[in-house]
């Protein structure tokens, strides 16, 4: 199919309607919108206002600013046991959501597969069937708390099988891959010759002691990873759009390339701004401040959600989404009743994939106040929905 084939048939996103609708209605709560509620921590945009008062309004190279690529080098050594060098291993993108588009671009050929567990972020799915590729979808299930069976993965390969796309922490679902996990999916790569997309943007969002593990940090597995983080989620700047990726250097290389036929770069002072942040201490303690918050959020909205008799709910260890099943009522139409009648919204689950039918995701990166109300609303509409009104 041509690339305007490939984009008629990509279904416009389940959240974009439902926030236009959202935007018709008043007194509404949202659990919608993936993103931090936070503002970007102070020291952070001094950084950018000095990059813009030193005259750093040029293009940068398009793999990045050196000096960004240097820390994120360090940072990968410290904080993920992750060696890249800055100059071939690391490229700077325009945000998390455009390294799927660019890494998979590199290597996914019209009709090959891409096995992604399923229910999956969207942007995923979307990027494999971009370059043409084939989406395998693999079930995850709530009372495997999302974690991915290594047995389904390799029933799932064929010849045609390119790569798997793994997201820990997870978005929607808020699971957590443990290193056993990562070390069977890796064995699997290795024994197969696949490689692994490995998507880390909630890496500091991790809850009640889970540790984050970077699957290209084991044994070998560098050279068939393509790491992709960002600095959205962890330092609240999803505006800024800023990402990064580490991969072996041809891949790189081809990224590099069509990086600059698409955006030439990122933006040059915001590249500045967060080399800067990197380094400063004041960040670490602003993302844990913010982790802390998160955490408290979701274990009031689990304790919340495991009140509703006819909900079925997991405690997510990372990100700041809870992934409840509702399959007594069609999840497109719980979400949209749930918004006009209820004032509040949540995404239906099927927006991500076939195995997110039957559940909603609510994103509890909103006040604590606003998550208490929008629970009470919620209590009241699945009542009046259990009895019939
Ligand atoms: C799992 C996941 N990956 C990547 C992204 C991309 O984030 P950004 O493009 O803001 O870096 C998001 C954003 O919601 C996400 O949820």
């Amino acid at each position: 199919m041509s690339i305007p084939d490939i984009l008629d048939s990509i279904p416009e996103s389940g959240i974009r309607k439902l926030f236009e609708l959202a935007s018709k209605q008043k007194d509404v709560i949202s659990l919608g919108i993936g993103e931090p509620d936070f503002d970007t921590p102070q020291h952070i945009k001094e950084y950018a206002l000095e990059a813009l008062q030193k005259g750093m309004t040029h293009y940068t190279p398009n793999n990045g600013l050196k000096i960004l690529r240097d820390e994120i080098s360090e940072k990968l050594k410290k904080e993920n046991g992750i060696i890249a060098d800055p100059d071939k291993n690391i490229i700077v993108t325009v945000g998390g959501n455009q390294a799927f588009l660019l890494a998979l671009s590199t290597f996914v050929r019209p009709g090959e597969e891409v096995i992604i567990p399923s229910p999956y972020f969207v942007t995923h799915a979307a990027a494999a069937r971009l370059v043409g590729g084939t989406v395998v979808e693999v079930k995850t299930c709530i009372e495997n708390d999302f974690r991915v069976d290594p047995e389904d993965l390799r029933r799932s390969i064929t010849r045609k099988t390119r790569c798997i796309i793994i997201s820990t922490p997870n978005n929607p679902t808020g699971s957590v891959l443990t290193r056993k996990d990562l070390e069977e999916i890796a064995d699997i790569a290795v024994e197969y010759g696949i490689r692994i997309v490995s998507d880390e943007v909630y890496e500091k969002l991790v809850y009640d002691g889970a540790e984050h593990v970077s699957i290209a940090s084991l044994n070998g597995m560098s050279e068939y990873t393509i790491t992709v983080n960002s600095f959205s989620k962890a330092y609240a700047m999803t505006g800024w759009r800023l990402g990064y990726v580490v991969a072996d250097p041809a891949t790189v290389a081809k990224m590099t390339k069509f990086q600059m036929y698409l955006a030439a770069c990122p933006v040059s002072f915001v590249q500045y701004a967060a080399a800067k942040a990197l380094r400063d201490p004041r960040s670490r303690a602003a993302t844990e401040s913010m982790r802390q918050e998160y955490q408290r959020r979701r274990d009031y909205l689990y304790k919340r959600l495991s009140e509703i008799d006819s909900f079925v709910v997991n405690k997510p260890m990372g990100a700041f989404y809870i992934f409840p099943k509702v399959d007594f009522v069609d999840d497109d139409k719980f979400a949209e009743r749930l918004l006009v009648e209820g004032k509040v919204v949540v995404v239906p689950g099927s927006a991500f994939g076939t195995y997110g039918r039957g559940h909603v995701r609510l994103c509890y990166a909103t006040s604590l106040s606003n998550i208490e109300e929008a629970m009470n609303r919620i209590e009241r509409f699945v009542q009046s929905i259990r009895h019939g009104s």
